[in-house]
């Protein structure tokens, strides 16, 4: 049996969880520092550190109370290692190597977006091959594996990430930060939609592009004003839903198709979106396995880094005590 304490502040959000092994969840806490950033429409990485260093101490202690675990019940320490802001990572790199050099555990460093699938897990036992569909803020990504710990990535966006794209969307119909939830809460007040397009790249590609979309947006809105017309910012929003959706789920259902995995993933923040959600169910439950975590697993948490890092320890890792916060650290395989 594994407990594992699990901490991520990788960007906006303070978490921790305490996690048994790899698929119980004793406690998940979350603190979230939207309604600071909010005020300056997108995270402001100082503010982000200092938010951090001011909560991570409580959620630790709040996520230990929870569990009703003690220091030394835990197998191991597991932090998010990177990809993040810098300033971020490192406040849960240092409390976790507090943490675990006070209490002689190992500390496992845990990629991110292999958290992000990994929370999969928490939900039900992930059935290899799979394919994941990671589609958060810093990535939109197709990933397969052919087993634990193993990733290939297939597709990837080539400028911004799809959540990105929300967020700025969001920004240019001046919405409020964080852009995802609110552009899909607009959208489903349209009773229009205003058609934009969509980016296929090529025949074959499992790649995106979201940049010519977020274009389309701000030349409608900037267009529209030199003419003197008010935009119609909902029939606005539902076009860009759409469009996103669309490209989204065309891609997944083409990759399901070629590589015919057991099992079909979405992770990330915008796996929140229910737009999302009901196209992948309408075009694969009938067909594959699809597994879609509930939205307080899609959105950043520690518990899907608890839930990595379980596996990441069957598969041998060793704890490492000299860590340092990875902002561009690449998806690697661990098995
Ligand atoms: O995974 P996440 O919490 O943080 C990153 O690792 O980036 O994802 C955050 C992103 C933000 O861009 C946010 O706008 C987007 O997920 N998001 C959504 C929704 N909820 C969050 N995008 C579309 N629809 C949503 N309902
Ligand atoms: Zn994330």
């Amino acid at each position: 049996m594994t407990i594992i304490l699990a901490i991520e502040t990788s960007c906006d959000e303070t978490a921790a969880a305490v996690i048994q092994n790899g698929d119980t969840i004793l406690a998940n806490v979350v603190a979230t520092q939207m309604a600071s950033h909010a005020r300056f429409g997108g995270v402001v990485p100082e503010v982000a550190s200092r938010h951090h260093v001011e909560a991570v101490t409580a959620v630790v202690e709040e996520a230990m109370e929870q569990a009703n675990v003690g220091f030394a019940d835990l197998t191991a320490v597991a932090v998010t290692e990177g990809p993040g802001l810098v300033g971020a990572l490192l406040v849960g790199i240092h409390t976790a190597k507090a943490i675990a050099f006070a209490h002689q555990l190992p500390l496992i460093g845990v990629h991110h977006i292999a958290g992000h699938i990994y929370a999969n897990q928490l939900v039900q036992p992930m059935e290899f091959p799979l394919l994941a569909l990671v589609a958060s803020g810093g990535h939109t990504e197709l990933i397969l594996m052919e087993k634990d710990g193993q990733f290939e990535q297939i597709g990837q966006t080539r400028d911004d990430a799809v959540g990105e794209a929300y967020d700025k969307a969001a920004r240019a119909m001046k919405l409020p930060y964080p852009g995802g939830p609110n552009v899909e809460k607009l959208s489903l007040e349209a009773t229009e939609e205003i058609e934009l397009p969509r980016s296929w790249l090529e025949k074959g590609s499992y790649d995106f592009s979201f940049s010519g979309l977020k274009s389309a947006v701000l030349n409608r809105i900037h267009n529209d004003q030199q003419k003197g017309i008010e935009t119609n910012v909902a029939a606005l929003a539902k076009g860009f839903q759409e469009s996103v959706v669309d490209v989204l789920v065309t891609r997944t259902v083409a990759a399901y198709e070629q590589y015919e995995p057991k099992q079909v993933l979405v992770a990330g923040g915008v796996a929140a979106n229910k737009g999302l959600r009901k196209g992948l169910e309408e075009r694969l439950a009938q067909r594959v396995d699809l597994v879609i975590p509930p939205i307080h697993l899609c959105t950043d948490n520690a518990a899907m880094i608890g839930a990595c890092a379980h596996q990441m320890w069957m598969n041998g890792a060793k704890g490492q005590l000299n860590m340092n916060g990875r902002p561009g650290m690449p998806l690697t395989s661990f098995s």
